[in-house]
This record gives structure tokens, sequence and C-alpha cells, in this order.
């Protein structure tokens, strides 16, 4: 006859550690950190830690990587985010090796804002920093300083090409980090078909900090908002700046979209 458990000892091969099926791969400074802590409501999803695998540390093995991933039931997705898998150059092939068939979430944003949030999250660490325009033109009035990491980031076509030698189209899901503030269950609550269960009711406008926040995070009681660095305020940039840098990335935008088959809006 079958065993017979204690109801409080079932056997544990009912949990595993599995690699994520879904993971969250950037962009910084997009929305990234939204979207996982409001992921960590949904019952379907387990959700690891951050261990920058792909881009720090793959020399330590898949199995290593597989071993900080939270035990799940079956059912459940196990998903995954890193602020910048898409863009460091060795993640699509590796993240091919692990599984063909991993499902990629990629939070973008209009990216003359998402340019000033780096730059804003930059000079709150170092105070110092020279203006936003001399960083990004080369001596502060030539051609756009590419080489700044704020600046090459955001060239998503790029990025993309490189993606799509490893995997179609299909398995891409852009979020619009702008729609995770405006309506964060509504989009959260689509992320990969799963079932709706986070809903407006999860969420209030805290009019101090001027975002949506958790009425109550995964495992508090309390309510919950992301850290000072998410929503923090932008530096006044001059509109002609700002213009210019519409101007260098309308090219790569048209790109993006067509890549996507998706108009996002920015221009
Ligand atoms: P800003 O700090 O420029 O406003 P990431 O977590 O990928 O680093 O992204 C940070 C960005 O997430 C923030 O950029 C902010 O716009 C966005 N965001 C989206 N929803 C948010 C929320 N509910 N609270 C705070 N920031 C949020």
């Amino acid at each position: 006859p079958p065993p017979v458990y204690p109801a409080c000892d079932w056997p544990a091969a009912t949990a595993v550690n599995a690699f994520p099926q879904a993971l969250i791969l950037g962009v910084k400074k997009g929305g990234t950190r939204a979207s996982l802590e409001f992921l960590r409501l949904h019952p379907d999803r387990a959700l690891g830690s951050e261990p920058h695998f792909f881009n720090r540390c793959y020399e330590r093995g898949l199995a290593w990587y597989r071993s900080l991933m939270p035990r799940t039931v079956e059912g459940q997705i196990t998903m995954e985010k890193a602020p910048s898998y898409f863009v460091t150059c060795e993640a699509p092939h590796c993240i091919h090796g692990m599984s063909p068939d991993t499902k990629l979430i990629v939070v973008v944003r209009n990216l003359v804002t998402w340019a000033i949030s780096n730059y804003a999250q930059a000079l709150s660490r170092m105070p110092g920093l020279p203006s936003f325009r001399a960083l990004a033109f080369c001596h502060g009035l030539g051609p756009v300083d590419t080489a700044w990491s704020a600046m090459h980031i955001g060239l998503y076509a790029q990025h993309l090409a490189h993606w799509l030698c490893y995997f179609p189209l299909s398995h891409f899901l852009f979020v619009r980090g702008k729609c995770l503030v405006s309506n964060p269950a509504g989009k959260v609550g689509r992320v990969l078909g799963l079932k709706r269960v986070i809903t407006d009711k999860h969420f209030y406008f805290n009019a101090t900090k001027g975002f949506p926040c958790l009425k109550k995070a995964q495992g508090a009681r309390q309510p919950h908002c992301l850290g000072k660095s998410k929503g923090q305020p932008h530096p006044r940039v001059p509109e002609a700046v700002v213009q210019r840098l519409h101007d260098f990335y309308r090219p790569f935008n048209c790109k993006f979209y067509q890549m996507t088959g998706h108009d996002f809006g920015w221009d």
C-alpha cells in the first residue's frame, strides 16, 4: 500500500528548485523593481533573489544558480530579475543554453526620461557630478557621447538584434515602465498570462512619494512603497538638450518599433 504521511510531513519531492521559466532582463531604471515587487503578490509565481548570474558569476555553474531559486510546486512559475541582462553580450547565449524556452521580460521607458533618471540616480550618489549636458554630449556641445552608459544602454534596437539571434520575438514581453506607474495592477496582472489575481485593491497612490505603493507587501502587514532610489526627483534639463536627445534617439526608436511590431510612442 502507498505510504501514509502525517499531514505536516509531505514528501519533499513536491517542491523543487527549478530554473526560471521567465526572466526580467532589465533595463535598470525602467521599472524593474516595481515589476518584481508587484509580481511577488501573485501566488502562481516564485521569484528568485538577484544573483546577477548571467552577467557576473556564470562560472559558478548552472547547478549553483538553480540552488538559489525558490522551491516551487507544479504550476508555479519561477522568475528572476536582473537590471542588466538585456545589455550583457553573453547573456542571450548563456540563457539559451539554460533553456531555449525561457520567456523574456524587458521593462522599457522613454529613453530621454530614462537617461535623466539614470543621471538623477548617479547625482544622488555623487553630488559633484558634471551637468547632464556635459555628460550627454562630447565636450558638452558635440555629438551625443554614446560611450556614456546612460546613452548606449538606451539603444534598445541594437541590444534586441543580438537577442533575436538566439530567441524568437514571441518569447519577449515588453512592459512599458510608464504603465507600471499609471496602471500597475493592469500591467502586472497580464504578465505571462498569469491569472488576474493582482488588482487595484492591492495598491494605493501615495501622494508624498507620487507613485503607487502596495497596501500590503508579501509577508508584511504594513503598506509598502519602493525605496528612496525608486521614484526620485529628476533634475531640470534644458529643453534644447531634451530635444537634441529626442532627435538622436528617433531613428533607433523607429528601428525598435519595427523590430517589436509596436509603436511605444516616444517621439
Ligand atoms: P525614477 O527614479 O527615475 O522615477 P528600476 O527599479 O528598474 O531601477 O526603475 C526605477 C524606476 O521605476 C523609477 O524611476 C520609477 O519611475 C519607476 N517606478 C515604476 N513604478 C514605481 C513605483 N510604484 N514606485 C517607485 N518607482 C516606480
